[in-house]
């Protein structure tokens, strides 16, 4: 029966992420940077709303757009934090985690052979929603730009096709963030152009020494940009389930059905727990941040002294060191790495073609974990036989 199955799935490869950490598994005393999520526990007044809606029996559907309690209390804290107005009637819709936002935004707007353009190198969870469109996936490579996206970028990859950009500040893997100058000469570029704008801002609140601007606070782009977030990073909620999108009230309206024929509506106690986040728990962010800020400016401190490149991350918990001067390719030194040194890092090929030469190293770990992860990472570079030298 297999050759019956849509070719569009089965093409489909398992993820560079999960193809690794699947290996990571067997190397149990290795000391692993992979994971992309908080190493904090949901807040406990989070926590307790959950609970206290279980047992107060919230445990039926919801409206599919979400609880609207949750849909003003989410339309407030965008509104508050980052000055944007969405009408929680008609521009709010509450999703399973940014994943399904993603997948509700791309099926809504997509049509056979439409191109999306995304700066690369790139958190990997676009182009198989993209492909399942029937759509085509367009990286365009900033790494000769610090990882930013860039006006001439977007003209040296724009076609007639091109139906929709994608963008991802803080960024996963690089943990970049555009300044507000070049996301508005951005938005210049765009704002004329017959073009829906995916801006995944899942981690708006994990940013450090500096405030967020959305692509959607410039003019001309509310109308044709679909911003994503949700609760996983912010407020360590990742099992919860909980995201968000937040477009114009044409665009929502399509998404909703989108989605209520996928999922029906978020689970409904997340909903409750997500009620207490966004209202009370707005400094929750805050905590943790200060936090990864301190490990940020360690790990940076310790790959520089190994002598890797880095840009410096301003946002998100990842940093993405170049080993283009260790004479490997990002798969080989990665597994060498966990193999022989005993660490487990991602390699950058996990990110498009364009993270070839980087690895990605997560820093959401305490910093006694970061501490012998890169310890043993300087002594594997000191005296593995890796080649300084031309990249492979
Ligand atoms: C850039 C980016 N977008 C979306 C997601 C998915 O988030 P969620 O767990 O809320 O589905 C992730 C998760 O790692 C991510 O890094």
């Amino acid at each position: 029966m297999k050759e019956l199955l849509n070719p569009r799935v089965r093409k489909l490869q398992v993820p560079g992420i999960r193809q690794f950490s699947n290996l990571v598994s067997q190397y149990p005393s290795a000391v692993n940077l992979t994971i992309g999520q908080p190493d904090f526990p949901t807040p406990e007044h989070v926590k307790q709303a959950g609970t206290k809606a279980i047992s107060q029996n919230h445990t039926a559907y919801t409206h599919n757009a979400g609880l609207l309690e949750l849909r003003k209390a989410a339309s407030d804290f965008i509104g508050d934090t980052y000055g944007l107005e969405y009408d929680p009637e008609k521009e709010v819709l509450v999703t399973v985690g940014a994943s399904e936002a993603l997948d509700a935004a791309f099926r809504t707007i997509l049509q056979e052979g439409d191109e999306v353009l995304i700066p690369a190198p790139i958190y990997p969870g676009y182009e198989p929603l993209i492909e399942l469109c029937g759509g085509k996936t367009v990286y365009m490579d900033t790494t000769k730009h610090d990882f930013k996206l860039s006006v001439d970028l977007l003209k040296e990859n724009w076609t007639a096709k091109t139906k929709c950009v994608v963008m991802n500040f803080p960024s996963n893997p690089t943990g970049v963030v555009m300044p507000e100058q070049e996301l508005r000469e951005l938005a210049w570029f765009l704002q004329s152009k017959d073009v829906f704008v995916v801006s995944d801002e899942i981690y708006s609140e994990n940013i450090y020494g500096k405030k967020h601007v959305s692509i959607a606070s410039f003019p001309g782009m509310r109308e044709k940009t679909i911003i994503i977030n949700g609760l996983s990073k912010s407020h360590s909620m990742t099992g919860w389930r909980i995201g968000f999108t937040f477009a114009p009230s044409d665009i929502t309206e399509e998404m909703v059905k989108v989605h209520l024929y996928n999922t029906v509506c978020a689970p409904t106690m997340s909903q409750y727990a997500a009620i207490e986040a966004l209202t009370n728990g707005r400094l929750d962010p805050a905590m943790m941040n200060e936090q990864y800020m301190a490990r940020r400016d360690y790990v940076e401190h310790r790959l520089l002294q190994m002598g890797l490149d880095v840009v410096k991350p301003e946002g998100a918990f990842y940093i993405f060191p170049s080993i283009q001067s260790l004479g490997r390719k990002s798969y080989d030194f990665a597994f060498e790495l966990l193999s022989k040194g005993g660490v487990a890092v991602v390699p950058g090929s996990a990110f498009s073609i364009y993270g070839e030469g980087y690895v990605r190293l997560s820093y959401a770990y305490s910093v006694s974990v970061l501490r012998e992860g890169l310890n043993r990472m300087e002594q594997f570079i000191e005296t593995s036989h890796v080649v300084k030298g031309d990249f492979l």
